[in-house]
This record gives C-alpha cells, structure tokens and sequence, in this order.
C-alpha cells in the first residue's frame, strides 16, 4: 500500500513524501506523477552505483549519474565542486532535476548542491538508508561539513518529492539498520511511543515503521520549519553523540553515537530531577533491543567535554541540552553544571 504524506512549509511548495514497496522499479512510468523534468541527473556514491547501477539505468533510463565518493569524510566543499564540475560538464541547466539516491551523507550533499547550483534547481530525494527515510530526507536540511566542525555549511532546501522505496534496504547492512533504529527511538521518545513497539521492528514490517517515524519528524518540521523552537527536540541524544563522532573522529556511526546519547540524556535528565529513574530503564532496554551501544566505552569525560562545546547550539559557552522530563516530553535546559555534564559522561564508561 503506498502512503502519501502531505509536507507544508512556507516559503516553499507543498510536496509529498510517497513510501512504497516497489517504487523506484516504475520510475520512468511514473515520471509525469512526480514531476520529473526531461532532463534528470542521479547522484548517488560510488558504494551505491556498484549496487545499483543496473538497476537505476532500468528505473530511468534517460538520466545521467553524478557520483561521489562512499562516507562521512566526503560530505565536504571539494565533493561539492565535483558535483558542480559533472553537472556543468554534462550541460545542467535550471530545468534539471537532480535525484538524490542514497543515504543520508549523500542526501545532504547532492541536496546543497541542488540549492546552490544556478541559484536552485530541483531535487527530488530518494533515500536509501533507513536513517535517511526517517530522519535526514525530511525537512528541507543541506549542507556539508567542513574541518572546524560538522554541518556547518548548508541552506535549506525542500524536495518537490520525496520518493521512498523501502525494497532498498534489502541491501542495508545490519549496523546501518541499527543506527537507524537510533533515530527511530529518538522520535518515538519524542512524540510516538509506537515507535518503541518490538514487533514494528522487523524489517516485513518496514512500510510502518518508516511512516510512523516520518510523521513524527513532519509534524515537527511543520510547526517549526526553521528550528526556531521545537524542531530543536529533533537534537535529543545528538549533543552527546556529536561530541562522541567528535572525539573518535567518525569512528562511531552517527546512529550508535545518538543511541548512546539519548541514555546520556536520560541519566543527565534524572540527574537533573527532571525524569524517573525507569526511564532510564526503559531508554537502555530499547537500546539493547536494537543492538545499539549503550556506554561510550573507553572515551574520556573531559575530551567528550570539550568536544560538545562546538555544539552549535551552545551560545557563549552555554551549555543547552535537550532533555526528558518523560515520554513524550523534550525539554530544553541551559546552563547545566558541567560537573553534572561529566558525572554522567564518567558513569557511561566502562
Ligand atoms: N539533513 C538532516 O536533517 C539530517 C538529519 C539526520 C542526519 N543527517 C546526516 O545524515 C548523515 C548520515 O546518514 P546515513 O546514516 O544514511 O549515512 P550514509 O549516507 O553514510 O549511509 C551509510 C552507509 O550505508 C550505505 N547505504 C545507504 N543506503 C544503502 C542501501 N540501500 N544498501 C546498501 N548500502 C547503503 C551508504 O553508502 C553508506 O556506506 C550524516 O551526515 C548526518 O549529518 C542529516
Ligand atoms: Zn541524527
């Protein structure tokens, strides 16, 4: 069955978010439904094109490929310019539609690129990582990394689609299934408690647990398109998890480090008097059921410390946090102690 989900934000036309089983293989059919130019350019990574390249040559055959190399380390300003390079080697103009396929790294990439490229052109986003469909394709959030920190450079940039076929995950390794989960639990704490319902987990029951978990980013996107407010919530776990990819220099996957991050939050959370104790539980079981990590191992206090200090939402050396007050009940706290900061960071060691 497909879904529609209907995204309105200012600024911007209303488009949908389509997830069906099977999608992507009727592309070229379908290519009037959703808007698709004559001309179509798919960036993808090169990880995907040894995957996929047959297939994405029969989905839409008249479109070009634009590649970038496969990790973190390339969601940069150099992959940028090569984008613009092909795009402007292959004749682009404004009239083209630039295809996203792949994760969330690519995402963010090819989607600033479609933002700046001629002042804008059209994007359409088709994750293939489950974190991708839940979390980084929705919003209208580009942008790139640079040395001094991670997302620093971005616009944003709505899709005139979003396409998502949950049949590609059938290629999506186990880790990468789990740190999706990491952001899946992230939205069920914040606003769904189906979300952390076991049996939505299995991967035949993908369709349900994708658009449950969208919509719960979409409400959010829609009340506050430009994070002046609640859309802040979306960051629970990511201040620890952040300083965590920091620190191992993106040896952890991003969703291991928020997995990690959002008991951090709870610990910090109780800590704080703002939550029971079984939440913390409940935060750790769910973990466990997901096969994420649940201490931060070997890593210092003080150097995670230091690392979340570049959180971009820290104003002046003031430390924000979002926290728990319980299910369903993000709250954002300033100016916590920092001792309380490492005190939790010491107990989430082994
Ligand atoms: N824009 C936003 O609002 C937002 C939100 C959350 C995260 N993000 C960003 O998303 C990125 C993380 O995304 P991610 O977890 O998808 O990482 P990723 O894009 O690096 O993908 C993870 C790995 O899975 C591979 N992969 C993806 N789909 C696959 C498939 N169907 N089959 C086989 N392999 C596949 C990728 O090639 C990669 O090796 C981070 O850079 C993060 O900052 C952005
Ligand atoms: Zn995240």
């Amino acid at each position: 069955m497909a879904v529609r989900i209907r995204v309105n934000v200012p600024d911007s036309t209303p488009y949908d978010i389509i997830i069906e089983r099977g999608l992507l293989k009727n592309l070229h059919e379908r290519a009037d439904e959703f808007n698709l130019s004559e001309s179509v350019v798919i960036a993808t990574n090169t990880h995907l094109d040894d995957l996929y390249r047959d297939k994405l040559t029969r989905w839409l055959p008249d479109a070009k490929l634009a590649l970038m190399q496969d990790g973190e380390q390339y969601k940069n300003l150099d992959t940028v310019r090569g984008f613009y390079d092909r795009l402007l080697d292959i004749g682009a103009d404004r009239n083209t539609t630039l295809l996203a396929f792949g994760g969330g790294v690519l995402g963010d990439t090819a989607g600033f690129v479609a933002a700046t490229y001629m002042r804008g052109i059209p994007l359409v986003q088709a994750p293939t990582s489950l974190l991708a469909m839940v979390d980084s394709s929705v919003g209208g959030k580009v942008g790139v990394d640079v040395p001094q920190g991670k997302n620093l450079v971005g616009a944003f940039k709505q899709p005139q689609v979003v396409l998502i076929d949950p049949a590609v995950l059938q290629t999506l390794d186990s880790e990468q299934w789990r740190c999706g989960m990491a952001e899946i639990i992230k939205h069920g704490l914040l606003a769904d408690e189906q979300l952390l319902n076991r049996d939505l987990w299995q991967p035949d029951r993908a369709e349900d647990l994708i658009e449950r978990a969208v919509r719960v980013k979409v409400n959010v996107v829609q009340q506050d398109p430009y994070e002046h407010g609640i859309r802040a919530h979306l960051n629970l776990g990511h201040t620890f998890g952040h300083a965590i990819e920091k620190v191992t220099q993106y040896a952890w996957l991003h969703g291991d480090a928020v997995g990690v991050g959002l008991l951090a939050a709870a610990k910090l959370s109780y800590r704080l008097g703002l939550c029971e104790a079984d939440l913390i539980d409940t935060i750790d079981a769910l973990l466990a059921d997901a096969g994420l990590p649940r201490s931060t191992g070997n890593l210092n206090p003080d150097s995670l410390y230091e690392a979340m200090k570049t959180d971009k939402k820290w104003k002046h050396g003031v430390s924000r946090f979002i926290l728990l007050e319980g299910m369903n009940q993000a709250t954002i706290v300033e100016d916590v102690p920092r001792e309380d900061v490492i005190a939790v960071l010491s107990e989430m060691a082994d």
